[in-house]
C-alpha cells in the first residue's frame, strides 16, 4: 500500500512537470533551435546531435534565458556551449572539470569559452564544487553517473562517494532546482558491480539513490531510447556510440 502511494505521488509530479515543460517549449522553442544551430559549434559536436537530441533535452529540462546552470564534469563542452547560448547574457554556466583533467585540456577549454562571455571554468572534485550554496537553477551530470554509482569497497549499497556528490548538487541548487542526470541504461535488476563493468546504470538504482538523499523524481523521458540494445554488455564492445538506450531523469531539490 505504501509503495502504491509513492508511485502515485511520483505520477502526479510527473504530470506537473510535463505540463510545465510544454509551456516552456511553446514560448522558448526557438532558443533551443538557435543554440543547436549556432554556427560557432564544432563539427565534432554537431556529429553527435542525431543521437543526443540536445535541443529536445534542454527543452525537457526547462533551461531558460537568465538561468545559472552547472555542467558537472563537462568534458569537451558538448553541452556547455549550447547551454551558454540558451541562458544568454543574463545567465551563467559553470563548466566543471574534475581534478584529473590535463592542464592542456583546461587551457583549450578556457580559450574556447572566453569569447562566450557567460561561462566560468571550474576544476574541483565532484563533491567539492567552487560554487555558492542555493545559487543555481540546474545541475547536469550527463554520462558520468556510471563512474559514481558503484565503488568496490561499498559493494551493492549506495557509496559514501555517491552520497557526497548528490549532497553537493543539493547544496548548490536553489530550493526547487533540478538535478538532471542522463546515463547509459543497464537492464532492470542488474547489480551495481555488473553495470559498472558495462559503463551503465539500471534506472531503479539511481532512483533509489537520489530519492534516499532528499531529491524527488520529477520526470523521466524516453527521448534517448533506441531499439536493439540488450543493456547487459559493455556498451563500448556491444554497441556503437549513440546506439545505447540512455535514461533521462529530472530530480527536484526540496522547496
Ligand atoms: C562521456 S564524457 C561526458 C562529458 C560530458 N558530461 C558530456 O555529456 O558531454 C566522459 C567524461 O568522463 C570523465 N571521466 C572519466 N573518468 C571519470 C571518473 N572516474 N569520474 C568522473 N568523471 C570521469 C572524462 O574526463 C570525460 O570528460
Amino acid at each position: 500500500m505504501k509503495k502504491l502511494v509513492v508511485v502515485l505521488g511520483a505520477g502526479a509530479l510527473l504530470a506537473g512537470w510535463i505540463f510545465m515543460s510544454q509551456e516552456t517549449a511553446t514560448s522558448h522553442y526557438t532558443v533551443y533551435e538557435q543554440a543547436v544551430n549556432d554556427p560557432g559549434r564544432s563539427d565534432e559536436d554537431r556529429a553527435r546531435d542525431e543521437s543526443r537530441k540536445p535541443g529536445q533535452i534542454l527543452e525537457f529540462y526547462g533551461v531558460e534565458p537568465g538561468m545559472t546552470v552547472v555542467d558537472m564534469v563537462s568534458g569537451g563542452g558538448y553541452y556547455t556551449v549550447m547551454l551558454s547560448n540558451v541562458v544568454g547574457p543574463d545567465g551563467l554556466i559553470y563548466a566543471h572539470n574534475t581534478t584529473g583533467t590535463p592542464e592542456e585540456d583546461m587551457t583549450a577549454r578556457a580559450e574556447r569559452y572566453e569569447p562566450l562571455g557567460n561561462v566560468t571554468l571550474t576544476q574541483s572534485d565532484m563533491w567539492s564544487l567552487d560554487i555558492a550554496d542555493d545559487s543555481v537553477d540546474r545541475v547536469f551530470l550527463f554520462l558520468i553517473w556510471h563512474h559514481v554509482h558503484f565503488q568496490p569497497d561499498d559493494g551493492e549499497r549506495m557509496s559514501d562517494y555517491a552520497k557526497a556528490v548528490v549532497a553537493e548538487a543539493r547544496r548548490v541548487l536553489k530550493p526547487g532546482g533540478v538535478f538532471g542526470i542522463i546515463e547509459h541504461r543497464a537492464a532492470t535488476g542488474s547489480s551495481r558491480a555488473d553495470s559498472n563493468d558495462w559503463h551503465r546504470v539500471p534506472e531503479e538504482l539511481v532512483i533509489e539513490d537520489l530519492t534516499s538523499q532528499g531529491f524527488e523524481l520529477a520526470a523521466t523521458s524516453d527521448l534517448l531510447a533506441v531499439d536493439g540494445d540488450p543493456m547487459n554488455c559493455d556498451w563500448h564492445e556491444c554497441r556503437e556510440r549513440g546506439e545505447t538506450v540512455r535514461w533521462v531523469h529530472a530530480y527536484k531539490s526540496p522547496d
